[in-house]
């Protein structure tokens, strides 16, 4: 296999791809599986605790894996516009697949709702970004009818060549472990990621004969249509990646959950502060969403719903914590100010060693 291969060259015989199809990466993917056993055993200890940081990918999400493969399919179809709803990391991550195709990029992002890192990504790749005074929801209503009026590529994971990419992260964890996990927990939105890995181990399951994990989805409590049993008109959270109110693959999400035997489940923004807090601490820097997964399984076992004893456990982290510096430069302690002398350097040290 070339050094130069993506996801999508990488797993093409796993892939559900036209032959039209013409690669368009950034070598997206294989991104580390990193042992936390230091807050597996602040969490209760007894089992293993993996981080899948997709933050590792180009742009800083996991949605580089599935858009690689939207973006070729689209590009070898002959498209030569891409257009998606976004709270942010779809648009940057559509922006800069569709610049490498020289294809151009339109994405709709609800004002004032999208971190920093990910509206300056959107506009540096190129797109033409288009905020509204809505919600992602009413986003993707507008781009699910412009993209069946117009020859523009809907690039949302609606459009399944996204999951196709979406599910080499199931593969790539079986290839780390050598197995599959027994539990799998990772955030919710729109319901993509979660639809996603769970063909990826199925498909697994149905190739190789590899045992299913249990996943655990988990929402904000302020945007959790998938466990209230019906959509949030005004979804709310910190967690600004996965503030959205009805998921497109929101039954897809339920199925998963249930063929799986686990469940979604959500939690308060500060359940995700702390636990982006205790990642952080372990040297991986999420942004708030992207601690969700973890904080589900912390919130499971402190109530004592899971049983995690002997098992392996993965968790997703989707996106990095630069994308959203905002949540943490607000709350932190101001640097400390000093002239540029030694004296005061060694006066700073012996007074804050006490
Ligand atoms: N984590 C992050 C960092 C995300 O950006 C998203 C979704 C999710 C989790 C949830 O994934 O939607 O497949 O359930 N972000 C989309 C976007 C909505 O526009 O960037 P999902």
């Amino acid at each position: 296999m070339s050094a130069y291969a993506g996801v999508l060259e990488r797993y093409k015989p796993f892939l559900k791809i036209p032959a039209h199809t013409r690669t368009v990466t950034l070598l997206e993917g294989n991104t580390p599986l990193i042992p936390v056993p230091q807050l597996a055993e602040e969490l209760g200890g007894g089992f293993e605790l993996y981080i899948k940081f997709e933050g590792m990918n180009p742009t800083g999400s996991f949605k580089d894996r599935g858009m690689t493969v939207a973006i070729s399919e689209a590009y070898g179809g002959g498209a030569k516009s891409v257009i998606c709803a976004s709270t942010g990391n779809t648009a940057a991550s559509a922006a800069a697949y569709a610049a490498r195709a020289g294809m151009r990029s339109i994405v709709i992002i609800p004002a004032g709702k999208v971190a920093t890192g990910k509206l300056a990504g959107a506009v540096a790749y190129g797109a033409e970004v288009i905020q509204i005074d809505g919600s992602f929801d009413d986003a993707l209503n507008l781009v699910v009818a412009i993209s069946e009026k117009y020859p523009i590529a809907l690039v949302n994971s609606l459009n399944p060549y996204r999951l196709e990419g979406q599910k080499t992260a199931a593969f790539e964890i079986v290839d780390s472990l050598g197995e599959s996990p027994d539990w799998l927990a990772l955030p919710v939105g729109n319901a993509g990621n979660i639809s996603a890995y769970w063909m990826g181990f199925t498909e697994l399951h149905a190739r190789e004969n590899m045992a299913l994990p249990q996943i655990l989805g988990v929402q904000a409590a302020g945007a959790a249509p998938l466990v209230l049993g019906h959509p949030v008109e005004h979804p709310e959270t910190v967690a600004t990646a996965i503030r959205i109110g009805k998921p497109a693959r929101g039954e897809q999400a339920l199925t998963a959950a249930e063929e799986s035997h686990g469940r979604i489940i959500a939690v308060s923004d500060d359940e995700i502060l702390a636990m982006q807090k205790r990642l952080a601490a372990n040297g991986i820097w999420v942004e708030p969403a992207s601690a969700a997964g973890v904080a589900g399984l912390a919130h499971e076992l402190r109530e004592g719903k899971i049983n995690l004893k002997g098992k392996k456990v993965a968790a997703v982290c989707t996106g990095h914590g630069m994308k959203d510096p905002d949540i943490i430069t607000r709350e932190m302690k101001k640097p400390t100010i000093l002239p540029a002398e030694m004296n005061a350097l060694e006066d700073f040290l012996a007074r804050e060693g006490k």
